[in-house]
């Protein structure tokens, strides 16, 4: 909504009854009240969030579109291909008044309208191609995530940087090397599209509502990463005592090659929607300052016993990005397997390093 004058109207749902003002009411402005006003009176007229999506492709576009129906930020999306940024903005634009949204999207192929983003999205990559060997496209893929990141950050200096491009690990130590923010605010987007598939198969299998599974998933984002079944639920029983041993390891392992069913099956490109979605996740937890526990990709130092590694975890995510790191606990298996899965992350760090040295030489 816009205030009579054209300014946007900011409504959060923790504005309706009065609490200490936290980083995020601060910000929208809670504390600025002048006499005579309610705090809520004094936000409503603040500018709207800001979220910039580096790469306008399926994924960057779904976030966009899926960002702009929740009509509390406005999006900026980036991409190298001229026009096509600004097309999908325009096009974007063109379904609010079929859906009620005032989200203004500006599509850019430069970063002047990046400046004072809370939250940046970076998908820009290229996908493996036939042929194409890890090493190509870790080359790849890190002189883009590098160099966007290096181009965003300078004018966003408080944003939380969400990384999803892939081999995502290794690009979120790429993203947190250029970035030079604190851990808490580059933060990878892997763990919550794994969760949903996990639910999703589960769902499918006992024949419940989705709603009633919950799901955890830890790990490296690949055939390593780790579901937890023992800590995923139907209504709050664990799926060890619904299933026999054998559907649940079936379950997990449909769940760890997930991305790769769906490549398989479209053949010319990989999944969009669920990755869009799980974005949308993260960013509400920030811009909404849910406190939400999710497993995200997040450099450990020292938790798990893994240190100086981005790998899956249980996170809370709130407005200034992970709040704190949640340490469950494992059964030695389970702590193998996330041990092997970190393994994955560190041999691709350690490939990612050789590629720079050899460049450098
Ligand atoms: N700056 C900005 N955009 C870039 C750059 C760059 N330097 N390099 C590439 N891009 C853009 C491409 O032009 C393309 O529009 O990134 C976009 C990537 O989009 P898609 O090829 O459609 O890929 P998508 O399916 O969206 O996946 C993006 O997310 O899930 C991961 O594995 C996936 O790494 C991939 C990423």
């Amino acid at each position: 909504m816009r205030a009579g004058d054209g300014r946007h109207l900011y409504y959060h749902p923790v504005t309706w009854w009065p609490r200490t003002p936290g980083p995020i009411e601060r910000r929208a402005g809670f504390d600025r009240a002048a006499p005579g006003e309610s705090r809520t009176m004094a936000a409503r007229a603040v500018a709207r969030r800001k979220v910039t999506v580096i790469g306008a492709g399926m994924v960057g576009g779904t976030v966009a579109q899926m960002l702009a129906t929740r009509d509390y930020a406005d999006v900026v999306l980036v991409d190298i291909v001229e026009g096509m940024p600004q097309g999908k903005s325009l096009d974007l634009m063109q379904v609010g008044p079929l859906l009620g949204y005032d989200t203004t999207l500006t599509g850019a192929n430069s970063y002047e309208e990046t400046a004072r983003s809370d939250v940046v999205v970076i998908t820009s990559g290229i996908a493996r191609k036939p042929g194409m060997s890890r090493d190509d496209l870790l080359r790849t893929n890190m002189g883009i995530v590098g160099s966007v990141t290096k181009q965003v950050v300078p004018g966003s200096p408080d944003a939380v940087v969400i990384v999803v491009s892939n081999p995502l690990d290794a690009m979120c130590h790429v993203a947190f090397d250029n970035a030079g923010l604190p851990r808490e605010r580059v933060i990878g987007m892997a763990g919550v599209l794994d969760s949903a598939r996990f639910r999703a198969f589960i769902a499918m299998e006992l024949n419940v509502s989705v709603e009633d599974v919950s799901a955890m998933v830890l790990g490296g984002h690949g055939d390593t990463m780790v579901p937890l079944s023992r800590y995923s639920t139907v209504a709050g029983i664990p799926i060890t005592e619904l299933l026999p041993a054998e559907r649940v390891k079936a379950i997990e392992q449909r769940t760890a090659s997930g991305g790769a069913e769906i490549v398989g099956l479209l053949k010319t490109g990989s999944a969009y929607y669920a990755p869009g979605m799980s974005v949308v996740e993260m960013v509400d937890a920030v811009l909404l300052d849910k406190h939400r526990v999710l497993p995200c990709s997040v450099l450990l130092q020292g938790e798990y016993g893994i240190d100086g590694l981005f790998v899956g975890v249980p996170v809370k995510l709130a407005a200034g990005g992970v709040e704190e790191i949640i340490q469950i606990k494992l059964t030695d298996e389970e702590q193998a397997a996330l041990n092997n899965s970190a393994g994955a992350v560190r041999s691709l760090v350690e490939a990612m390093a050789a590629l720079k040295e050899n460049a450098e030489s």
